[in-house]
């Protein structure tokens, strides 16, 4: 761990970029705003295990509103803005009035009267989207059916951590490519300049316009994008491998057919023969063991897990604190 963190052009940028900003996708931010925020995480991590605390967000509330489970994105963000000097409120939809058919528009335009910003996580991403449009605070995905940004975040922040730098790494997702990690994950990899392979079963591929779109990005930022249906193809000197899990929330329906789809899209010890060496496997959590990972790949020592989601934290508590501190 701990390797010297590259030297990343962000130079005149400050938290004051952000301020009052929205964080819906990772597409919507400049490479160097990425930059910038994974820079910021590392730092308040350091100063955290240090004894350094930042009260920056003293008297702030952030909302948090939820439609799916959770319990890496609900902790870590009520953990980072107490951190901050802030406080949390846990909203379940099904028990405010949003289950009982509120407008969303409603909802974000009160919720605006009371609180500093907004946490979502829901089901489709036109609801944050919509959320987004009508609230005068900034709201942050904590994940849609389309993405999950803060996770992809945390995801670059371990990278860099472990291997010292974003730029010129080949990253490999094996498994459902039409979900919201794989999305994000294209969009994060094409920012940073990392070539990205992603492997998933016919049918299963990402969605078209953010794969083209990754393409494009990834292109500007000297970086390629592969999609197939190979997995062997996909890991083949791959610095980090990723999974997910086959059936998203959601999607509990479709599990049984989905199962026979991704059997050969198994993350193991025979299919990361192919990877790098130092390989590093990631796996945003929670885990099936035996499904999408095998326990040897999960719990072996290429993996870094948990790093990751400590790591929601910290790349969370820069996101609040450049969205929500004023200056
Ligand atoms: N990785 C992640 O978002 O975990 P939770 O579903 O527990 O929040
Ligand atoms: N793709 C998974 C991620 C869980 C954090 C899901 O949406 O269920």
């Amino acid at each position: 761990m701990a390797k010297a963190v590259e030297l990343l052009h962000t130079k005149g940028l400050t938290a004051s970029n952000f301020t009052g900003q929205d964080f819906l996708t990772i597409s919507d931010f400049h490479s160097t705003e990425i930059m910038y925020l994974l820079k910021q995480a590392i730092k308040l991590k350091k100063e955290q295990k240090l004894g350094v605390t930042h009260k920056h967000l003293n008297g702030k509330v952030l909302g948090m509103i939820f439609d799916k489970a959770s319990t890496r994105t609900r902790v870590s963000f009520e953990v980072g803005i107490v951190q901050l000097g802030g406080n949390p409120i846990y909203l379940n939809t099904k028990d405010t009035q949003l289950g009982r058919g509120e407008s969303v528009a409603d909802t974000a335009k009160v919720l605006s009267r009371y609180v500093d910003a907004v946490m979502i996580r829901t089901f489709a991403h036109n609801t944050i989207e919509e959320f987004a449009a009508h609230a005068d605070i900034p709201v942050i995905n904590g994940l849609t059916d389309l993405h999950h940004p803060t996770q992809v975040m945390a995801d670059l922040m371990t990278i860099l951590e472990h291997k010292g730098r974003l730029k010129g790494l080949k990253l490999c997702y094996v498994g459902d490519g039409n979900n919201n990690m794989t999305h994000s994950l294209l969009e994060g990899a094409a920012k940073v300049g990392m070539d990205i392979a992603v492997a998933s079963p016919f049918g299963y591929e990402p969605n078209q316009m953010i794969r083209d779109h990754a393409k494009l990005v990834a292109k500007q930022n000297g970086s390629s994008v592969i999609i197939t249906n190979s997995a062997d193809e996909a890991i083949q000197d791959a610095d980090v491998v990723v999974t997910d899990v086959w059936a998203s929330m959601g999607e509990e329906d479709e599990f049984e057919a989905r199962v026979e789809a991704f059997k050969p899209y198994q993350v193991n010890s025979k299919l990361c023969e192919k990877a790098k060496d130092d390989f590093m496997f990631m796996h945003c959590l929670p885990a099936h063991r035996g499904e999408e990972v095998t326990a040897e790949i999960l719990d072996g020592p290429h993996s870094v897990v948990f790093d990751e989601a400590e790591n929601r934290l910290h790349a969370q508590k820069a996101i609040m604190l450049a969205l929500m501190e004023e200056n």
